[in-house]
């Protein structure tokens, strides 16, 4: 069975979005996410696939909706997240399978997940949208590194993974 992971960007107050877009335009954290989902099915919520406006390219595109007949060209649509989650493992044979939002989504996947891949933005923005609040003994800490803002990203990141404890 493959491994769900969340991979998500938030500010130390947990803002991940805000007017269905994000906060930020950090160029690196969008190849960190290409580098990391490449190849992997992504589920994600009927508002973050409207917010990305295309189909991710190289990984099944599943998006959850409540909606009967919503159509997403390009991806799968499915009408809950077990669903999704089948589906991305009967279509492809990837080690990881990635929920890529929104707060929505977060917020019912994080129990099933197994590991997260946490970019801290670290500065303070106003936002809409939050990532749920983890607790801290059910995971460890893998691996964290800060990379110092630049002339092209604007706020230093730190890129933290997270692995379920006990897992
Ligand atoms: N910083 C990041 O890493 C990151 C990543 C992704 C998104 N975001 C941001 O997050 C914000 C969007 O988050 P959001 O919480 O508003 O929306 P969302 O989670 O992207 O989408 C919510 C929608 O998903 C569908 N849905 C949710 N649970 C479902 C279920 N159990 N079964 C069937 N359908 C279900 C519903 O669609 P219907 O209304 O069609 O039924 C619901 O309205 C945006 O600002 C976006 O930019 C940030």
């Amino acid at each position: 069975m493959a491994e769900l992971c969340l991979i998500v960007a938030m500010t130390p107050e947990r803002v991940i979005g805000i007017d269905n877009t994000l906060p930020w335009h950090l160029p690196r954290d969008l190849q960190h996410f290409k580098k990391t989902t490449m190849g992997c099915p992504v589920i994600m919520g009927r508002k973050t696939w409207e917010s990305i406006g295309r189909p991710l390219p190289g990984r099944l595109n599943i998006v959850v909706s409540r909606q009967a007949n919503y159509k997403a060209e390009g991806a799968e649509v499915v009408h809950d997240l077990a669903a999704a989650v089948r589906l991305a493992e009967e279509q492809t044979e990837t080690s990881q399978v990635f929920v890529i939002g929104g707060a929505n989504i977060y917020q019912q996947a994080i129990a099933l997940a197994a590991r997260i891949y946490l970019t801290v933005v670290q500065t303070k923005l106003d936002g809409d949208a939050w990532f749920p609040q983890t607790v801290e003994t059910e995971w460890v800490e893998e691996s964290n590194n800060l990379v110092e803002a630049d002339d092209k990203n604007p706020f230093d990141c730190r890129f933290i993974t997270l692995k379920r404890s006990g897992v």
